[in-house]
């Protein structure tokens, strides 16, 4: 979409939500941000506020369902959505040994089951009004299993397939949906990486890649792409070729 007036972040308050609502702040904006952090959120909204935009900011758990339509049915009454970014997301590995059930189930409740409880409770009204965009936070690491982090890549790649799926699924109705798969990103989730990330890039220069792909609709908004070569080849190769160099990846803590 073109120009989104009313814009909805969840994961505002943190990496890429802060640098999405930074980049789309501005006079005649309304932003709705979300995030766990009362005094990052606040700092964050505060600076949209000083770039022009009018900007409501919420605590509120992506992985809580009922608070989560709550929120969103209020942002909608105000603000009807135009754009709706379901970016909140946790990351964690196998880099202590391997992954513990708590930590998988809590990555796929707000990876997976949080993406859910931002895109659905939206998705009657945007219908009816035959207007509307989401986002999808995917990530590279969606295009194949790696054993480093095993929750986290299936988690992205669930919401991916879903997100593709919703986009065609919703096309008659106007509706339009974009999965975004980022590389290595600066932020809170890589900065505990010991290993070296290839192409590391910063919140803010993939903010703009971003809103550059949704302005045009682009379906899948993929990047960098060399990195995106890479990934799509791997899983695109038979699992007997890659799975030896699979093993020898570093792992994420
Ligand atoms: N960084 C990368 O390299 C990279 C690459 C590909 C994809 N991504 C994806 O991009 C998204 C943003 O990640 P980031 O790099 O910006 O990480 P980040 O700096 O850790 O930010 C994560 C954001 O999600 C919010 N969040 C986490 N759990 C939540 C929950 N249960 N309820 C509500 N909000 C929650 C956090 O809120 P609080 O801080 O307030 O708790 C924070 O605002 C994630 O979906 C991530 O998987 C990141």
């Amino acid at each position: 979409m073109k120009d989104p007036r009313a814009i909805v972040i969840t994961g505002a308050s943190s990496g890429i939500g802060t640098a999405l609502a930074r980049a789309y702040a501005a006079s005649g904006i309304h932003l709705a941000l979300s995030g766990r952090n009362g005094e990052r959120l606040g700092a964050v909204a505060a600076a949209c506020r000083a770039a022009g935009a009018a900007v409501e900011e919420k605590i509120v758990d992506v992985s809580d369902a009922s608070a989560m339509a709550g929120w969103l049915a209020e942002c909608d009454s105000r603000n009807p959505v135009d754009l709706l970014i379901a970016n909140a997301g946790i990351s964690a590995g196998t880099g202590g040994g391997s992954e513990p059930a708590s930590q998988a189930r809590a990555i796929f409740a707000v990876n997976l089951d949080g993406v859910l409880n931002t895109v659905l409770p939206l998705l009657p009204a945007m219908q009816q009004r035959r207007r509307g965009q989401i986002a999808i936070m995917s990530s590279l690491a969606s295009f194949r299993g790696f054993p480093g982090a095993p929750a986290y890549c299936a988690s992205k790649a669930a919401i991916r397939f879903w997100g593709e799926a919703l986009r065609g699924e919703l096309w008659e109705s106007g509706v339009r949906v974009s999965v975004i798969c980022p590389g290595y990103i600066v932020s809170a989730m890589t900065a505990g990486n010991t290993f070296p990330m290839p192409l590391l890039m910063t919140a803010e220069r993939a903010a703009a890649i971003m809103k550059r792909g949704l302005a045009v609709d682009r379906a899948r908004i993929a990047f960098p792409w060399p990195l995106y070569f890479a990934v799509w080849l791997i899983g695109a190769l038979p699992p007997a070729l890659t799975d030896s160099l699979m093993r020898l990846l570093p792992k994420k803590h």
